[in-house]
C-alpha cells in the first residue's frame, strides 16, 4: 500500500509521506487509511530571520528549477515519483513544488516523528482549490484547518460514524452486497469483468451506508461520483501557484468543479428530503444521512450542524470510502 500524505510545517509548507510495502518497520499499515491521503496544513512563519534561518537547514532533495521547482520530476503517478525520488535522497526529503515547498516522508520512522512526535507542528491542512468548494468551504474533519472547530467535528466523526459500532451495523450490508456479488458471478454464463464488479460493489455499498439506498445501474450518482474523485486527486494549478488561479478560468478547471458541486449538492439535497420525509417507513439501522440529521437536532452538539456540513461529512465520507 501506497499511502500520502501532505503537510506543512512552518516554512516548509507541505509535506508528502509515502510509505511503501517494502517498508519493514512499519508496523500496522492500516493504521494509514484513505481518510489520511489528504492535505495536511500547519501554521505560517511570519518571521523573515527564522525563515532565512530555517531555509538553511533543509532536508536533502533533488535539484530545483526556476519558477516550477521540482514539479517537472512529478509524473503522471506523483506516489511513484515521490518514492524513486526518495530512493536517491532519504526518507525525509525536500521538494520544491511551484511556490509550495514540501517535505516527502517515506520511512515508517520519519512518519512516526511526524505524526507522534512533532504531530501538533503537523497538524493543519493547505487549503486546496477543489477539496475547499466540495467539502464546503473545507468544513470536513479531513480538510477543516486545526483547531476548536476541527477538534468537533473530528470527535463527532470518530464517535458517531468511524465507530466499531457503526461498522458492525454495516456489517450486514456489506455481507448482502457481497452475496448478491457472488451470485451475479455463479448465474453468469459470460465471463465478467471483475474490475466493474468491484466498483460497482463498492458504490453500492457505500450509498447504502450513507444514503440508505443504492442507485441501480450505476448512472448518474456514480458518474457524480467519479468526477469528483477526479477532481480532488487531479492537478490544480492554483494549488501550487497561488498567483496563477486566474488560470482556472480559463482552462474551463472552474467551471467543471462548479458544476460537479452543483450536482453533488443537488443529490444530497434530494436525499436529505427524503430522509426528512415524515412518510418515510422507519429505516431497520440508521443510515449516515440519520445520523448526522439526528445529531442536527441534538442541541448537547458543541458545534452547530447546519445542512452544509452533513453535506461536508457525505462528500468526505462517500469519496473517501469508494
Ligand atoms: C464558502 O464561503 C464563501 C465566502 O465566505 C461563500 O460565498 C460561499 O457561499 C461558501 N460556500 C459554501 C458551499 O458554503
Ligand atoms: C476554510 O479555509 C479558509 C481559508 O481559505 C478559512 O478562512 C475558513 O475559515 C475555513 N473554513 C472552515 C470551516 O474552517
Ligand atoms: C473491465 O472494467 C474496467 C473498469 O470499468 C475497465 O477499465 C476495463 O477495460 C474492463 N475490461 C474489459 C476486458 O472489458
Amino acid at each position: 500500500m501506497t499511502c500520502m500524505l501532505f503537510l506543512e510545517l512552518s516554512v516548509v509548507h507541505t509535506v508528502a509521506v509515502c510509505a511503501s510495502p517494502t517498508d519493514k518497520d512499519l508496523p500496522d499499515k492500516n493504521e494509514y487509511t484513505k481518510e489520511e491521503i489528504v492535505p495536511i496544513e500547519v501554521t505560517h512563519v511570519t518571521d523573515t530571520n527564522k525563515l532565512a534561518d530555517q531555509a538553511k537547514r533543509l532536508p536533502p532533495g533533488p535539484t530545483k528549477l526556476p519558477l516550477i521547482g521540482n514539479l517537472h520530476q512529478l509524473g503522471d503517478l506523483p506516489h511513484r515519483s515521490f518514492q524513486h525520488l526518495s530512493d536517491k535522497h532519504g526518507p525525509l526529503m525536500f521538494l520544491q513544488l511551484g511556490s509550495i515547498p514540501t517535505l516527502v516522508i517515506s520511512s515508517a520512522g520519519m512518519a512516526r516523528e511526524v505524526f507522534k512526535t512533532h504531530d501538533r507542528i503537523f497538524s493543519g491542512r493547505p487549503v486546496l482549490f477543489a477539496a475547499k468548494k466540495l467539502s464546503y468551504n473545507n468544513s470536513t474533519m479531513s480538510f477543516a484547518p486545526f483547531g476548536e472547530y476541527w477538534r468537533e467535528i473530528r470527535k463527532l466523526v470518530i464517535l458517531e460514524i468511524l465507530s466499531a459500532r457503526r461498522a458492525q451495523t454495516f456489517q450486514i450490508v456489506r455481507e448482502e452486497e457481497v452475496a448478491l456479488m457472488i451470485d451475479f458471478i455463479a448465474l453468469s454464463l459470460d465471463p465478467v469483468n471483475l474490475s466493474e464488479l468491484t466498483l460497482l460493489l463498492t458504490n453500492n455499498i457505500v450509498c447504502r451506508a450513507a444514503f440508505g439506498k443504492k442507485y441501480d445501474g450505476g448512472g448518474g450518482v456514480y458518474d457524480i461520483m467519479c468526477e469528483s474523485e477526479e477532481l480532488l486527486g487531479g492537478f490544480c494549478i492554483a494549488d501550487f501557484f497561488p498567483w496563477m488561479g486566474w488560470l482556472n478560468k480559463l482552462n474551463g478547471l472552474e467551471t467543471r468543479l462548479e458544476k460537479n458541486f452543483r450536482k453533488l449538492d443537488e443529490l444530497y439535497e434530494n436525499v436529505i428530503e427524503e430522509h426528512l420525509d415524515p412518510t418515510r417507513p422507519e429505516p431497520e439501522h440508521e443510515d449516515l444521512v440519520d445520523v448526522l440529521l439526528r445529531l442536527q437536532k441534538d442541541s448537547n452538539q458543541a458545534i452547530g450542524i447546519d445542512n452544509e456540513k452533513i453535506k461536508a461529512v457525505l462528500t468526505v465520507s462517500v469519496l473517501v470510502n469508494r
